[in-house]
């Protein structure tokens, strides 16, 4: 549905130039939520403002439902952006207008009819539980309570696309999360399209089906939110994921694994419910391996489990390839952690 293709965006300041886009590939299909995460500066929104040619790109192409963006006439490209919604970490609310003026004035821009729009206004209120709140001034309500105008906002045109930047950056912990929780609604109640832009990765695996890790302008990885968090290849995804589960351990534990036979350290990805033990127990029983968890954690992905084990592995060597192999075959991902096999090596000369 968008196409993003070979999107490079260099800013000219002065002689400087910034490269913020460099070679950006990134397909998002209809109905999906699709989630940017990278620090700051590394090009997110530059890139959100791609979707609806706010900025236009140095070099590529932007296509939404096959239409390229950048050969639209002036009156197509403003067809195209009232299916366009925008919500942001400062909510852009005007603050001597009422709640019930905020949302009405872009239908009122757009010569909704009086009535038509009193209606609107009224679903969009209770859609995002605002009900009581359409005569009080943005200064009256919560930053939470600001947010779910702003969604109201701009879902007013009934958009195809809603793109969200940082939209709960500026909420606390529980806030963010009843904000979520409303944007998976309206995905799901109106099948809308959502690019959710973050730094952080609880947005994501509460909210997200796939997602791309930016850094420095790069897209550097891309992929379902299972595998990214399953698998994680590039250091800058490692770091975003470490707070939320370990993947490490300390050199003191490393050194009290006791060496039998062929050893290694695996970290496992198992996915839904399904449980260690029985796995490791039959390895070890099937293969006679010695198994050691040394790490465990679950977090859970839009409600759907993933757990994360580091296991320790020892027994004769064509017996430990075996349960390896069979571990490949049974559980969503293994990795022979490298990292930790050489720190557990280096530990096992001494
Ligand atoms: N209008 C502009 N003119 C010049 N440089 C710009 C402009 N907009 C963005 N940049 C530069 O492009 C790079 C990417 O900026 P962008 O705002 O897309 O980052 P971001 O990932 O959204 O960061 P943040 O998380 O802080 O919002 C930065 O180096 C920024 O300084
Ligand atoms: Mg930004």
């Amino acid at each position: 549905m968008i196409q993003l293709e070979n999107i490079n965006k260099v800013f000219k300041l002065g002689k400087t130039e910034v490269s913020a886009l460099k070679n950006v590939n990134i397909h998002v299909e209809k109905g999906e939520i699709f989630g940017v995460i990278g620090f700051s500066g590394a090009g997110k929104s530059t890139l959100l403002r791609m979707v609806n040619l706010l900025e236009k790109p140095t070099t590529g192409d932007i296509f939404i439902n096959g239409k390229n963006l950048l050969i639209l006439s002036e009156k197509e490209l403003r067809e195209t952006r009232k299916k366009i919604g925008i919500i942001f970490q400062q909510f852009n609310l005007l603050s001597s207008y009422n709640v019930f003026d905020n949302i009405a004035e872009i239908l009122r821009i757009n010569r909704v009819p009086k009535q038509e729009i009193k209606r609107k206004v009224k679903k969009l209120l209770t859609l995002v539980g605002l009900e009581d709140k359409a005569e009080q001034y943005p200064a009256q309500l919560s930053g939470g309570q600001k947010q779910r105008v702003g969604i109201a906002r701009a879902l007013a045109m009934d958009p195809e696309i809603l793109l969200c930047d940082e939209a709960t950056s500026a909420l606390d912990p529980q806030t963010t999360d009843s904000i979520l929780e409303l944007l998976l609604d309206i995905n799901k109640k109106l099948g809308l399209t959502i690019i959710l832009i973050t730094h952080e990765m609880e947005v994501i695996k509460k909210t997200c089906d796939r997602v791309a890790v930016m850094d420095k302008g790069e897209v550097i990885e891309q992929g379902t939110v299972l595998d990214i968090f399953s698998n994680p290849r590039h250091v800058t995804t490692k770091n975003f994921l470490r707070n939320l589960y370990e993947d490490t351990i300390t050199d003191d534990v490393v050194e009290r694994l006791q060496k039998r036979g062929h050893s290694y350290i695996l970290r496992l990805a198992f996915r839904g419910e399904s449980a260690y033990e029985p796995v490791l127990n039959k390895i070890a029983s099937n293969y006679s391996v010695v198994t050691n968890i040394v790490h465990g954690s679950i977090t859970y992905l839009k409600g759907v489990p993933l757990g994360i084990l580091l296991v320790h592995l020892s027994g004769d060597e064509d017996k430990v390839e075996q349960a390896i192999t069979y571990l490949k075959d049974v559980v969503y991902h293994v990795e022979i952690n490298l990292e930790l096999n050489k720190k557990y090596k280096e530990a096992m000369v001494l």
